[in-house]
């Protein structure tokens, strides 16, 4: 299989290893912490944890849930983990700096070496 770059040419064994890495470390850590913290904080509420596993019963049947049944199935699911989110999210803060003089689409004007949080 070939992977090409947005411009057509073949993306250099470099940067796919690079894309893969990228992907490990952007998802490794945040799920850990995320799947750490709810699982701390379910533990600590067990009226939330039988709520929960109520509605993984009733939903799946005793089965491992679909990627389906978790988005349009299982609110209780998605506040657990919203919820864990917003108390203990796993990237607090997030900043880029402008390498270049750029304008936002809105027409703010971020001059190089600006810093934005
Ligand atoms: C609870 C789980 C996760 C949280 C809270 C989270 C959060 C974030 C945040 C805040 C960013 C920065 C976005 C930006 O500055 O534009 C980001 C980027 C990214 N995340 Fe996640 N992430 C999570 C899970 C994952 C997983 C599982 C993967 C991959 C399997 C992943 C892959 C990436 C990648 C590749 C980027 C960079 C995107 C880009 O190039 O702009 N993340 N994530």
């Amino acid at each position: 299989m070939t992977v090409k770059e947005d411009d057509g040419s073949l993306l250099s064994d470099e940067k796919l290893v690079d894309y893969a890495l990228n992907f490990l470390l952007a998802g490794r850590d945040t799920t850990a912490c995320a799947l750490s913290w709810a699982i701390f904080m379910l533990h600590q509420n067990p009226h939330t944890l039988n709520f929960l596993l109520k509605e993984i019963q009733t939903v799946t049947n005793n089965s491992s849930p679909t990627y389906d049944q978790i988005k349009n199935e299982m609110p209780y699911a998605n506040a657990v983990f919203h919820e864990t989110l917003r108390l203990y999210p796993s990237v607090p803060g997030n900043l880029r700096q402008a390498n270049k003089d750029v304008t936002l689409p809105d027409g703010t004007f971020i001059p190089i070496g600006c810093t934005i949080y």
